[in-house]
Order: C-alpha cells, then sequence, then structure tokens
C-alpha cells in the first residue's frame, strides 16, 4: 500500500528526512529524545511502556540526516493509533527544540492523516494544551466548537469503584 512518506524537507541546520519506525526505532532512543525535550505527559514513561505503544500503534520520525547520508539525529516524531473503523489518535507531537518553526510537525501531522494504517476510520482525535493552532490548519476543531463532551475515566477512580482490577 502507498505509504505517503513526505518529501525530505530543507531546514536552517539541513535535510531532514521522514520515515516510519515503529518497527526499527529503539524505544531507549525514544526515551532520551522525549527527556531531552522535557516532554511532560512522557516524564515517567518505561521502556517496557515504549515497547508496548509501539506494539498497538505506529511511530512516525523526523530525523536530520548526517553528512554520511544515514541515519541522523531524531528530531521529530508523532505516534498514531487506530481502531480502524471510526477514530484514529494521534499522540506523541514532538518537535526538537531548535528545529522548531520550520515544518517538521506540520509533515508529520499530515503524514499521520494519510497513513494506511489508520484504516478507514471517520475522524481523527487528539488533546493539547497548548499546541491547538498547529492542527487548525488541518480541519481540526476545538471540542467546544463541536457537539460532543470528551469523558475519561482514571484506572485509579475504576480500582475505587471496583470496576477494574
Ligand atoms: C507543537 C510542536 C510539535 C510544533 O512543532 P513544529 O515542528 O515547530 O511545528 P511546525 O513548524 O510544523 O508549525 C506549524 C504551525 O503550528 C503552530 N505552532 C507550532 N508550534 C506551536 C506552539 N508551540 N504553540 C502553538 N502553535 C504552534 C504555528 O501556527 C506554526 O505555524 P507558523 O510557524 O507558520 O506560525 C512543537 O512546538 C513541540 O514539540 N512542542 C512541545 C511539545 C508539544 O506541546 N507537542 C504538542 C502535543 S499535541
Amino acid at each position: 500500500m502507498e505509504l505517503h512518506i513526505p518529501d525530505p524537507i530543507s531546514t536552517l541546520k539541513g535535510l531532514v528526512a521522514f520515515a516510519d519506525e515503529t518497527w526499527t526505532i529503539e524505544p531507549k532512543e525514544l526515551q532520551i529524545f522525549f527527556q531531552a525535550e522535557a516532554v511532560f505527559w512522557t516524564a515517567s514513561r518505561t521502556i517496557e511502556e515504549w515497547r508496548r505503544l509501539l506494539a498497538c500503534s505506529r511511530l512516525l520520525t523526523a530525523r536530520l540526516q548526517s553528512d554520511e547520508g544515514k541515519g541522523g539525529r531524531l528530531v521529530g516524531t508523532i505516534r498514531v493509533w487506530s481502531d480502524q473503523a471510526y477514530e484514529a489518535k494521534l499522540y506523541d507531537v514532538v518537535t526538537a527544540e531548535d528545529m522548531m518553526r520550520q515544518g517538521i510537525a506540520s509533515n508529520l501531522v499530515r503524514w499521520a492523516l494519510c497513513h494506511p494504517a489508520t484504516g478507514n476510520v471517520q475522524r481523527f482525535v487528539l488533546e493539547t494544551r497548548d499546541a491547538g493552532d498547529l492542527y487548525l490548519r488541518f480541519g481540526f476543531k476545538r471540542a467546544k466548537e463541536v457537539n460532543t463532551v470528551h469523558m475519561r475515566a482514571s484506572v485509579e477512580d475504576l480500582q475505587k469503584l471496583g470496576l477494574h482490577q
């Protein structure tokens, strides 16, 4: 199936190339990248949790190409999960601080939205604190603009209610 990998983009530090690294990336490298970028929602994520996440979702990356033209420094990520029928969700959208505002996240989002692994879903969703502007240009609307209410239950609360082991 066509993967629609974005073409490499030129940045101030060099060429950035995109890849689906779900099956090849070392969870340790992801952990180091997210720690270096001080990403608050992954602060306590373990290597084992990264492994489990990679087993059920797709991890698309951006790498600053090295002079040798191979590999290169990880500078951007997006993770996409899909139930294959109704909903796909974007997670872990992060660009290295020194590489921001050069289109890396935009390319990753655009790619995730047409990635064949998302299947024929009816909608894409995501949660964000303050990066909402990034997604407006891709057709996302803030929840208050659509007729739904986002509800959630933590496992801790479910355990208190005896509804989860
Ligand atoms: C949000 C983030 C992923 C954007 O990455 P990026 O590669 O710089 O994004 P792009 O260059 O593709 O930016 C495209 C547009 O998104 C918007 N945008 C980018 N960063 C933004 C930010 N921090 N806050 C609000 N809007 C932002 C802007 O409208 C930008 O367009 P402009 O540069 O023409 O103004 C990056 O700032 C980041 O990693 N932030 C920390 C982690 C985070 O909050 N991730 C979002 C989780 S949902």
